[in-house]
């Protein structure tokens, strides 16, 4: 194992000794192999540089309270990969490919898989960018597809904690039936105007539908719950990322007999909710005590702790992906080492 400070790693970038890569040329994926070489020989008028023709995923493997390591539900990132892919007109990376390149990453960085205990993992970043020279607006049909392996910190160093929420207006992150449901570039270099102007404040925000600026999208790269007496609410839009976290919490939420709801849900109801969160792989849940809609000069409040349900939620979750509970739903890929 890599001498790491393990619990002193941030969301940060970590080189690993070896990433992974596989072009796709005449219509065809190369086998994937891993590499030291963490820079790309790429064509300055590449589709991914010239007109934003990328892609990209983020999974974790944890190492579990038995040493053994889980990959969590790789397969879900797999195929939101290859519907980016699709909606962005890349060649989709199939599954095979997409497993085979994850486990090789793996493999070939296994001592920077941070021990039990520290509440670090290991993160995946798989990428997938248009190579393909072109000056003409169009895609390109050469491709590349990428696994960084990068180990991070716990999201919670300290204690499982609520951040402050602010209500965005001025930017529109996606709109609906655009790029919002895929996990492209474009969609985070279009909210960093909100985001970082949140985040210089110590908070974080949440972003309205584009078209009536009436209803919850989601947050920057996390999906948004609210609990209302027994039922667990998360919007229904075109524009936002189908979070593998927020399914896995509705999944979590149905067997501890919540109501789950998918619907639009109007920016007012946070006044009838009792504990609001973003969700996403990051954080897991990351619960709000404030929502503060500036510009009406409106304060939803939700106390400085976070609530029951959504930390009951929270400790499930992570109880499958460390191994301590059963892995009833087979999100967990388990490797031994
Ligand atoms: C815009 C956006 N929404 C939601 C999520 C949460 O998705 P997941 O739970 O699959 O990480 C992410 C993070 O990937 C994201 O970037």
């Amino acid at each position: 194992m890599k001498e790491i400070d393990w619990s002193k790693l941030g969301f940060h970038y970590t080189e690993p000794d070896y990433i992974v890569r596989a072009g796709y040329h005449d219509g065809v994926w190369e086998e994937p192999y891993a590499t030291k070489d963490k820079f790309l020989h790429l064509h300055v008028s590449a589709t991914c540089l010239q007109y934003g023709q990328e892609a990209f995923e983020g999974l974790k493997a944890f190492r579990g309270v038995d040493g053994k390591i889980r990959i969590f539900r790789w397969r879900d990132n797999a195929r939101r990969m290859a519907q980016s892919a699709k909606g962005l007109f890349m060649a989709p990376v199939q599954e095979e490919l997409f497993g085979k390149a994850i486990r090789l990453a793996l493999e070939k960085n296994i001592d920077f898989v941070p021990p039990y205990g520290t509440g670090a993992t290991l993160y995946f970043r798989p990428l997938l960018i248009g190579t393909t020279p072109r000056l003409g607006v169009g895609p390109g049909r050469d491709f590349e597809f990428i696994v960084i392996p990068s180990p991070i910190g716990p999201y919670y160093p300290g204690k499982f904690h609520c951040t402050t929420f602010i209500v965005n207006r001025y930017v529109d992150r996606a709109a609906p039936y655009g790029t919002g449901q895929f996990k492209v570039g474009g969609n985070y270099a279009s909210s960093f105007r909100a985001t970082e102007a949140a985040h210089a404040m110590g908070c974080d925000c949440i972003f309205l539908d584009a078209k009536q600026h009436k209803f919850i999208d989601e947050c920057s790269a996390a999906n948004f719950i609210g609990i209302k007496g027994n039922e667990y609410l998360t919007p229904k839009s075109s524009a936002i990322l189908p979070s593998i976290t927020n399914d896995s919490l509705m999944t979590l939420a149905k067997e501890m007999g919540l109501k789950v709801t998918r619907r639009r849900i109007r920016l007012e109801e946070l006044a009838d909710m009792s504990e609001a969160a973003a969700c996403g792989t990051a954080a897991v849940i990351s619960p709000m005590n404030k929502v503060v809609d500036t510009e009406k000069g409106v304060t939803y409040s939700f106390g400085n702790e976070p609530g029951p349900v959504l930390s009951k939620l929270y400790h499930a979750l992570k109880d499958i992906q460390y191994g301590r509970a059963d892995d009833r739903h087979d999100w967990c890929d388990v490797i031994e080492n």
